[in-house]
């Protein structure tokens, strides 16, 4: 497992050394989901994580081409909740609300669900500062969040 990250990180470390914008060349990125796929033999969700957070390539593009090319395979899951890591947020209580999040799905940020149900991720700035704390599932915003209603929000999801 860990070998298999070591990989990625090198694959990522050309890739960021030999694009200076990825983000404007397709085939160079569909390459990169295919070689990473060879490593891990699908696409898992923290391995996207990882190609977002080095190359800066938004998660929603990386799914994007994972439902266009049928070679490729994603990691299944039906929602996924996003927890604002953005400075805002943190200065009211980011840290404590990923915490209780990941104790209430039993996951860490770039992993799936045992049940397969959440994907938890975190985004840096979720651009709601003003009611921060702020956690999204899916395309759903929650503000002020408190570690208290983490779980009636997230029970809303789990039918
Ligand atoms: S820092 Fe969380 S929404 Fe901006």
């Amino acid at each position: 497992m860990k070998e298999q990250y070591e990989k990625l990180e090198e694959l990522l470390d050309y890739y960021s050394d030999n694009y200076n914008n990825i983000n404007s060349d397709q085939e160079a990125i569909k390459q990169l989901l295919h070689e990473t796929q060879e490593i891990f033999d699908y696409l898992p969700a923290d391995a996207l994580q990882k190609i977002s957070d080095k190359l800066d390539i938004k998660l929603s593009a990386l799914s994007a081409f994972i439902k266009l090319i049928p070679q490729l395979k994603g990691e299944n899951f039906k929602h996924k909740l996003t927890v604002c890591s953005g400075p805002r947020c943190g200065a009211k209580g980011g840290a404590t609300i990923l915490n209780a999040v990941e104790k209430e799905l039993n996951v860490k940020p770039g992993k799936v669900t045992k049940d397969g149900t959440f994907l938890l991720v975190t985004q840096n700035c979720l651009k709601k500062c003003k009611t921060s704390p702020n956690i999204k599932i899916d395309e759903d915003i929650y503000h002020n969040v408190t570690v208290q209603n983490i779980p009636d929000i997230i029970k809303k999801y789990k039918k």
